[in-house]
């Protein structure tokens, strides 16, 4: 697997991402998405909404604004506690993400650690300023949130949404009022959030704006261990790497959510159902199980919202990461917002003929930008044999889906027809058109940036008004007639092969 950086440069060359404002020397944390950057990201979001909205009943959407009332902030605890342990330097000045800092230079599991026991650490250690070797202050918190000022008054302070979680919770009472849900249900948004971390690192792994998609899903307090759709998932197997593990140095495990939910290792049969969920989304969308594991928080980890919590994390090049919490946040979140707007937000029980306050048994909180990074560096293979890289990114999330390719640029009769194909498949797939260059050259530009299938029109299309159909993945090529490309197309992209699609040629 290549590592960050190479994935950073493989990026920006091929217009996926580039560091934000470059012209003007960047900002560290800030990225923008180019032409094909923006497909796949968009492919990424429209695949989760599909997923998560979509395709399930008990679950809507909303898209809340980025600043809120301040309130909002207050009420959640971030602005109390939102806050990463800051390590400065008492000369230069220099700063610096203290735990991060300790696991680099020590290389010891530093989660969650209070600001008591990481000063103890760095005085143990003698660890000083990397850029002038002085000693450290005393470490503080240092809160994320970016701050604003709303109109032309001063003190207006707002902040820029370091979640989109609490905006679903924020219109709780709206949703519920203007939509058909009963409990159990889910609430998702997808939108931007803004952390001001103290060292964004590993490209846009940690960025400091960023896209989230959220899934807030309300169970009565009484259901909270009877998920109806567990079965689905019984079976299903996941690496479990549970809290007990880790303080006992083992090593994760695979084990199936029945087991684990037996075990006890999983407590609520919602959470379990939900990593399962989420552990398939990946899974078929072209991410290797065995990368895939399920990470219990140590207690000192949580937030301070969180009952349980569990990371779906990512086998990275720089270790297991986290691409997706999922904590179990109780009626916290909600009994804040009815205690500091004073507004109920409760909801009435049929059953009970009583008023509840449903618990979220679980939060999956996925970023764009991590899921992204996943799904290039699953999909990255440097084709030795072909001499190029082959992008094998799941044909959903493929930027382009084909491209239609003249066999040569000098035959007006060629070129007339290879459009027509072009102009035949052009409002249904998002194609380009490439006639420059020899066709093996085009195959392997297509290759690099991930286009499932290719299309060439050649002499004999002009005779027999059929095209060949090239494989990126496996260079298997079939003949097809023009008329019925656009639903070959269709089925290659959903997943039927191409040699039930079309007659075989020779590969050239
Ligand atoms: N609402 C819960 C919440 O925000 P989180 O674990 O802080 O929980 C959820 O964030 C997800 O958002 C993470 O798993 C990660 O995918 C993404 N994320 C968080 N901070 C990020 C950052 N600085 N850069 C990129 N993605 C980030």
């Amino acid at each position: 697997m290549i590592n960050i950086d190479e994935l950073a440069v493989f990026c920006k060359k091929k217009g996926f991402i580039y560091p934000s404002s470059e012209i003007y020397g960047g900002m560290a944390g800030f990225f923008d998405f180019g032409p094909l950057g923006v497909e796949l990201k968009n492919n990424i979001k429209a695949a989760w909404w599909k997923a998560h909205v979509h395709d399930r009943d008990d679950v809507t959407g909303i898209d809340g604004s980025i600043i809120t009332n301040p309130k909002v902030w207050v009420a959640s605890g971030h602005v109390g506690s939102f806050t990463d342990a800051l390590l400065e330097c008492s000369k230069c000045g220099f700063k610096t993400r203290a735990d991060h800092f300790i696991e680099d230079k020590l290389h010891m599991d530093t989660a969650g650690l209070p600001l008591k026991q990481i000063d103890e650490i760095v005085r143990h250690h003698k660890l000083k300023c990397e850029k002038c070797g002085s000693q450290f202050r005393d470490a503080e918190g240092f809160n994320l949130m970016f701050q604003t000022n709303v109109g032309p008054i001063a003190g207006s302070v707002a902040y820029l949404r370091p979640e989109t979680a609490q905006v679903i919770f924020a219109d709780f009472r709206q949703v519920t009022d203007t939509s058909r849900l009963k409990l159990p249900f889910g609430i998702a948004q997808v939108g931007r959030a803004f952390r001001n971390e103290i060292s964004p690192r590993d490209f846009i792994f940690r960025c400091r704006e960023f896209e989230q998609m959220e899934l807030e899903y309300f169970v009565r307090p009484d259901q909270v261990h009877k998920c109806p759709y567990l079965e689905e998932f019984k079976a299903y197997e996941l690496m479990v790497y549970s809290a007990e593990m880790q303080e006992k140095k083992q090593e994760a495990r695979n084990m199936s959510v029945g087991e684990a939910l037996h075990k006890g290792i999983i407590k609520t049969p919602w959470h379990a159902y939900w990593l399962a969920f989420e552990h398939a989304w990946f899974a078929g969308l072209g991410v290797r199980p065995e990368r895939l594991r399920i990470r219990q928080h140590l207690n000192e980890e949580k937030s301070h919202y969180a009952l349980d919590t569990w990371d779906l994390e990512y086998n990275f090049p720089f270790g297991w990461k986290e691409v997706q919490g999922m904590a179990n946040r109780t009626d916290f979140d909600l009994k804040q917002h009815i205690r500091h707007s004073g507004k109920d937000l409760s909801l009435y029980d049929e059953d009970s003929k009583s008023k509840i306050v449903p618990q979220v048994v679980v939060e999956p909180s996925q970023g764009v930008e991590r899921a992204f990074a996943v799904f290039m560096l699953e999909a990255y293979h440097d084709d030795k044999k072909r001499g190029n890289i082959v992008l094998k990114l799941n044909p959903r999330l493929a930027p382009f889906k084909s491209a239609v390719f003249p066999l040569v640029a000098n035959k007006p009769e060629l070129v007339k027809k290879a459009r027509e194909v072009y102009s035949s498949l052009k409002p249904h797939f998002n194609i380009y058109w490439d006639q420059s260059g020899s066709v093996g050259r085009r195959y392997a530009r297509a290759d690099e940036i991930g286009v499932p299938a290719c299309i060439t029109v050649d002499f004999d299309s002009l005779e027999d008004d059929s095209v060949t159909v090239r494989s990126r993945d496996t260079t298997e090529q079939v003949r097809v007639p023009a008329s019925i490309l656009q639903s070959v197309l269709a089925d290659f992209l959903s997943g039927r092969e191409l040699n039930e699609l079309g007659k075989a040629v020779k590969s050239g």
